[in-house]
């Protein structure tokens, strides 16, 4: 019997990637189910993919919250509640409380559009990403999948992929070309998390092909 993994999605806005999980879900590709999607945005794009589709959305921003504690507990009791195995982060912009990495040891992945450690930290998201590889002139962007830790984009990595920058790229098409491969590749870390096949064994991200 095939033991199903609850995803629980983050995201602050559209929701392509989160999109492209849940079709390959639908189609029972992915042995697992989206329990909830949380953001820090009250009404976000993605939230209508959830609606749409009945999964539970929840606005949770640090600032309705007295301390970081109440902040953490806030997730922390929802994704228990809804026994979260994996959280996905889906162009997510908020810091992960350490509360909760800590609970979840190698069971939260996040997805940056660019080649990591590269053009990556804190104030590197959106089309800033982009704009800032075209500015730097390297003929290589791409994507990378990783564990996430408490600091911005520094986690264990899971996969990379490249993706050519071309000399007439503007920012808008080059993140197009780099939005496709996301979409092809944040499926299948997915896939293999909730089959147990990506592991961290001494020091070192293991996937089992
Ligand atoms: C993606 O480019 C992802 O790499 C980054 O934020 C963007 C989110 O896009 N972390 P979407 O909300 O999944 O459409």
């Amino acid at each position: 019997m095939v033991v199903l993994k609850n995803i629980a999605v983050f995201a602050s806005g559209r929701g392509s990637n989160f999109a492209a999980i849940l079709d390959k879900i639908q189609k029972g590709e992915i042995a697992g189910r989206v329990v909830c999607v949380i953001s820090d945005n009250e009404h976000p794009p993605v939230f209508d993919i959830a609606n749409a589709v009945g999964i539970p959305t929840f606005c949770i921003n640090r600032k309705q919250f007295a301390t970081p504690e109440e902040y953490a507990n806030a997730l922390l009791s929802i994704l228990e509640s809804h026994k979260v195995d994996l959280i996905v982060l889906a162009g997510f912009l908020k810091l992960i409380p350490t509360p909760v990495v800590r609970k979840y040891p190698w069971a939260i992945v996040n997805i940056h559009p660019a080649l990591l450690p590269n053009f990556g930290g804190k104030g590197f998201y959106g089309m800033k990403v982009h704009e800032a590889v075209i500015a730097s002139g390297v003929k290589f962007t791409g994507v990378t999948i990783h564990f996430v830790d408490e600091k911005y984009d520094t986690g264990a990595i899971i996969c990379q992929e490249k993706v050519a920058v071309l000399p007439d790229d503007t920012p808008e098409s080059l993140a197009a070309r780099v939005l496709e491969v996301e979409h092809r590749l944040y499926p299948e870390v997915v896939k293999a998390l909730c089959e147990d096949k990506i592991k961290y064994v001494n020091g070192k991200v293991v996937w089992e092909k």
